[in-house]
């Protein structure tokens, strides 16, 4: 219909008859002069009807309202002088308008286009407005710059791309499974993949060596932020492989997307093993664009007069008490802010903030009358402080003091304004966990596929895995590990997860068989392709780098799914509905 999209129309078409199609996204009544913006994918070009040049074309601009259909055709020429511009492509020129077609009229908008106050539920109803903004167009233009970027970079090392199935056998992340019944089989269920790990896995037993796929995943969990029930991974898999061959190959994809979307990334990333990123930052995806760095002070607080402190730094195993300096943190905030840094703190289960003001004459703060002196300047050499920082502390259970001070920092981090923006900061975070142990039952911490270091331990907290994660500005982008590929390793994992030898069989007997067939050593990782996006545009929530999202709710708003079917078709499936649970 159109002889050039917008963008394409500039001084050089001056005096040419050019058609350009679109909506209207103002249009204004100069007394006489019609003047209409018409914006199409990803640009805005002026058209004017004067009366005087063609009586038609402005008898049905008079009619046109906003984000009507228009197809028009005219003789471009250049604006009048001061009448320019700059912001667009097209902002010297404009279109004397010819011939105007209005191909569909619009109602009014339900809400003001390109305004960010809008309820975001408001939008979420009629996505397919949201999505005709330069905004939208903008991010969704990276990300599929950003998916070709990825399979071209890994088709050049040669990985093939491999489609697995969704409606699959439950593929276990840590998350609750969607299931669909099946007619045919009354009362049994598929699973939608909560990852395609099992079946990438499967395909190295099959000897095609390098795998990738552009994979939806689906998960019901929890939603935040970063979190889509439906989302998409870049899957990758390679065998034969050391945990070095993977984050090179990983390493080179990012490195691959980030420089064909425009953004200049490092070759290699920095790397931390789990421990320390837990003992430092009370995170296993600490944000490194600022710094806020804990230290250990668990010794000094032993010898203290308080029994709170001294009871739980008499357990330096069980417990920590960690600092926190914040430089010049005595000059930005009040007494009353420090105090009320506690009520934070609590909301994440801590039973309080102790803290320190760093002053000419020394140490001080409530706490200062359980130290000696020297056990004071201790605390002033190991937290390094300088006259004007304040340092706070949480004392307690290891895990419970990582969790708080870890948010504490990123808190004190957020209302002190240090994170650095446009600037991409990554980590490989090593050495994780094979386990953990919570109210009593043992856990895989990636998955149960992944290869522990060694099964020799005291602790079995203490067994290290081959698995790492990608951390990107304090998210974790993606993970990844070593497997096991030898069916009794597998067999006494699941043994150690307290899964019977019949569950295994039951829920992963293909995979154990599958072991028993010549498996090779494999390894692979996954990055999540919409937090790759939403960091890369600095969208503040995932849902606006997908098409059609999901609440935090986990429904689709456009189309009102999920939705309750008639008994029919229930009764096909061997199904009856007890009760229906409201919406939390
Ligand atoms: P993992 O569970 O760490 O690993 O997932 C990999 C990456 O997927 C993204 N991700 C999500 N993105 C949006 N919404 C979600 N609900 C969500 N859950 C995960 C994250 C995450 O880092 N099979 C393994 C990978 C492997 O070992 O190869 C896996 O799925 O960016």
């Amino acid at each position: 219909m159109r002889t050039h999209y917008c963008a394409e129309v500039n001084e050089e078409n001056i005096g040419e008859i050019v058609t350009v199609a679109g909506w209207v996204s103002s249009r204004r009544d100069h007394g006489g002069l019609i003047f209409i913006d018409l914006r199409d994918k990803d640009e805005v070009i002026q058209l004017v009807c004067d009366p005087a040049d063609n009586a038609d074309a402005h008898k049905i601009a008079e009619d046109i309202r906003d984000q009507f259909v228009l197809v028009a055709t005219g003789k471009m020429r250049a604006r009048g002088e001061g009448l320019e511009n700059p912001k667009l492509k097209t902002g010297k020129v404009e279109m004397v308008v010819d011939k105007l077609v209005i191909e569909n009229r619009s109602k009014p908008m339900p809400f003001e286009l390109n305004d960010d106050k809008v309820n975001e539920e408001i939008k979420l109803n009629y996505r397919y407005l949201e999505l005709r903004t330069q905004k939208s167009y903008d991010i969704f233009k990276l990300r599929s710059k950003a998916t070709i970027a990825a399979r071209n970079a890994l088709d050049s090392l040669d990985f093939l791309e491999v489609e697995t199935p969704i409606m699959t056998k439950s593929t276990p992340e840590g998350a609750r499974d969607y299931l669909v019944p099946s007619r045919v089989h009354g009362g049994e269920f598929y699973a939608l993949p909560q990852s395609p790990q099992l079946f990438k896995q499967l395909l190295m037993v099959g000897g095609f060596d390098r795998y990738f796929q552009i994979a939806k995943c689906f998960r019901d969990e929890d939603l935040r932020a970063d979190r889509q029930p439906e989302f998409t991974q870049i899957d990758v898999e390679m065998s034969f492989c050391n945990q070095e061959d993977v984050i090179k190959v990983a390493e080179n994809l990012i490195k691959n997307i980030f420089d064909t979307c425009g953004f200049n990334i490092p070759s290699n990333f920095k790397r931390m093993p789990y421990s320390e990123a837990m003992e430092n930052y009370g995170s296993d995806k600490p944000d490194m664009r600022y710094d806020l760095k804990m230290v250990d002070v668990i010794d000094i607080f032993e010898k203290c007069d308080n029994e709170i402190f001294s009871k739980i730094a008499s357990a330096p195993k069980k417990n920590r008490i960690k600092a926190l300096k914040v430089p010049k943190g005595d000059e930005i905030f009040s007494k009353r802010q420090m105090k009320g840094f506690e009520d934070y703190v609590r909301k994440f289960g801590a039973s309080g903030l102790g803290y320190f003001q760093m002053k000419e004459d020394g140490l001080k703060g409530p706490l200062t009358k359980f130290f000696t002196e020297d056990d004071l300047h201790a605390i002033i050499d190991r937290c390094e402080l300088e006259v004007g920082d304040a340092v706070f502390f949480g004392a307690g259970e290891k895990k419970l003091v990582w969790d708080y001070m870890g948010r504490f920092r990123i808190y004190l981090a957020e209302i002190m304004d240090i994170i650095p923006q446009n600037t991409f900061e990554f980590l490989w975070v090593m050495d994780f966990p094979m386990f953990e142990v919570e109210d009593g039952r043992v856990k895989a911490l990636h998955h149960p596929f992944t290869q522990p270091k060694s099964l020799d331990y005291d602790d079995i907290e203490e067994i290290e895995s081959i698995a790492y994660d990608i951390v990107l500005n304090g998210t974790e982008l993606g993970g990844g590990s070593i497997r096991i590929h030898k069916e009794d390793m597998q067999a006494e994992i699941f043994k150690l997860l307290g899964i019977s030898e019949e569950e295994a069989q039951e829920k992963f007997g293909f995979l154990l068989d599958a072991l028993k067939f010549g498996a090779p050593p494999h390894g692979g990782f996954a990055l999540g392709l919409d937090r790759l996006i939403m960091l890369m545009t600095g969208a503040s929530s995932i849902r606006e780098v997908i098409a059609f999202p999901k609440t935090q709710k986990a429904q689709c708003l456009l189309t009102k799914a999920p939705s309750p079917v008639d008994n029919e078709q229930l009764k096909e499936l061997s199904l009856r509905i007890r009760q229906q649970t409201p919406v939390q």
